[in-house]
């Protein structure tokens, strides 16, 4: 009963979410790399219990999946040490089999792998012609074809870079949209990586996952860094990026986590992530202090660079935006991506429309225009949870280098809400 009125009263509530804040963990780089994150074991974030939990529903009983991704991890052997040593700590944490604590680290560039959500055998035969590459599932090696149960997915993730005409400053803002949200809501944080007692960088983190996600390396020249899945540009893309993981190719959130260690300056990550090599194709969306880029990265180049500052397909000089597709090249797939809301109506779009209204009346991109863009619906995922598909926006960020602002939060999504009232009553 309680249950129910929280609901009903959660209803009528303002379009806006409500917002929960995120455990902040330090992650100090000076202990050796199995000890580092045993901060995260705090009982009080539940993480230990979430992680097996997951465990539990999606792999303990897939023998292919497991088989499948164990497989994978043995082709590709160890990790570099560092990396290795963080893992080994975390599978020793939890006591998980460690080839599952070193298989999730593959999370991103196993997602690529993913049709985009799109049944395409439920969709006219014309349109599924020009759909061509989103077949690659179905051609993926046998071998490596139980990959594609891997449980979570995309696609998630907008990103906005901005100038705020009233001052001047850039700001960034960011969803991390993730499925099966229900459980990995509950494993975000923020690591503040520290050496010698004072912040490196910063980063929301997964539990159990060591690479970042979306970091900040603060400072009068630091920069934001943010990445969104992106799917192959081209028939084959999925097993060129499966090739470069056997190969045991650096992943890519390891090449972010290195850039934010080694680069005190937004030339220094743009330089290093344009040409650094990515185990696969990804979104890197970088915003400094009164600059901001995104690099359409396939694993060799940059495929595709947005420029703050330079209007272009379709943006304005004064903020560029990323979604999950190759919008500059018409990706048709975005159309059939749901997340938002519905299909036909892309996140990018809806964010857009709303970007540019408040250009119209004469106002600034300031950072509450921005946060409140993101929160908007048809633009934060999962507002809708009645497929049972779960996908939904598990964290936030708004970010301004020049100002200093770190602002990360969790928005409480409505099919959330129901949950929580009932863990709660
Ligand atoms: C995590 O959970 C597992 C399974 O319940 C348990 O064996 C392990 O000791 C836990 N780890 C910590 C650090 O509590
Ligand atoms: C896709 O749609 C077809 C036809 O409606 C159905 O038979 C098939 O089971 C669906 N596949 C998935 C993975 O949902
Ligand atoms: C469709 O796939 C074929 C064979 O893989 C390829 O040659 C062709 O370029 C693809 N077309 C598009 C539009 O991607
Ligand atoms: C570490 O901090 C101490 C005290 O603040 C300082 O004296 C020392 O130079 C620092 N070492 C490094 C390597 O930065
Ligand atoms: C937003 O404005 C740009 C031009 O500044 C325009 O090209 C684009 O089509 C607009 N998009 C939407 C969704 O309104
Ligand atoms: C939620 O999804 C269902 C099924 O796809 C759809 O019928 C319904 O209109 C959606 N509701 C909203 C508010 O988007
Ligand atoms: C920061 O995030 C909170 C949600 O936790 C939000 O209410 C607040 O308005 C945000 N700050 C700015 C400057 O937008």
């Amino acid at each position: 009963m309680i249950a129910f009125i929280f609901t009903v009263i959660c209803a009528l509530a303002s379009a806006q979410p409500q917002h929960r804040t995120a455990p902040t963990f330090e992650i100090n780089l000076d202990k050796p790399p199995e000890q580092r994150f045993s901060v995260i074991f705090d009982p009080a974030a539940g993480f230990n219990e979430t992680v097996w939990e997951f465990y539990n529903m999606y792999f303990a009983n897939n023998e292919r999946l497991k088989e499948a991704l164990y497989h994978l991890v043995a082709t590709r052997g160890e990790e570099v040490p560092e990396m290795q040593g963080e893992i080994r700590g975390l599978a020793m944490g939890s006591k998980l089999p460690l080839p599952f604590v070193q298989g999730i680290q593959m999370l991103y560039e196993l997602q690529t792998v993913m049709v985009p959500i799109v049944n395409v055998s439920r969709l006219p035969k014309r349109l599924v012609s020009t759909l061509n590459y989103t077949f690659e599932r179905e051609t993926a090696p046998p071998e490596w074809a139980a990959l594609s149960q891997i449980p979570w997915r995309g696609p998630g993730c907008t990103g906005i870079i901005a100038t705020n005409t009233l001052d001047g400053t850039v700001s960034h803002a960011r969803n991390l949209d993730f499925m099966p949200h229900r459980i990995m809501s509950r494993l975000v944080y923020t690591g503040i990586f520290t050496r010698n007692g004072t912040e490196l960088y910063r980063s929301q983190m997964v539990a159990g996952y060591v690479q970042a996600i979306t970091g900040m390396r603060r400072g009068p020249n630091g920069f934001g860094l943010e990445r969104n899945t992106r799917y192959t540009d081209h028939p084959g893309g999925f097993e060129q990026a499966l090739s470069n993981l056997k190969a045991g190719r650096l992943l890519n959130g390891w090449q972010l986590r290195q850039t934010l260690e080694a680069c005190a300056t937004y030339e220094c990550a743009l330089d290093r992530l344009s040409t650094v090599p990515y185990a696969s194709t990804e979104y890197t969306i970088l915003s400094g202090v009164r600059k901001g880029a995104i690099l359409s990265r396939s694993p060799d180049y940059v495929a595709y660079k947005q420029t703050l500052g330079i209007p272009a397909d379709t943006q304005p000089a004064s903020y560029i935006i990323m979604t999950n597709f190759d919008f500059f090249y018409h990706d048709i797939r975005e159309w059939f991506d749901p997340t938002g809301g519905e299909m036909f109506r892309p996140r990018r779009l809806v964010a857009q429309g709303l970007l540019n209204a408040t250009l119209a009346s004469g106002r600034a991109l300031t950072p509450k225009v921005l946060f409140d863009v993101i929160n908007a619906e048809g633009v934060l995922a999962g507002g809708n949870d009645s497929e049972g598909g779960g996908d939904g926006t598990i964290f936030q960020a708004l970010i301004n280098v020049e100002l200093d602002l770190w602002n990360v939060s969790i928005p409480v999504l409505k099919h959330r809400r129901r949950d929580d009232a009932r863990a709660a009553s």
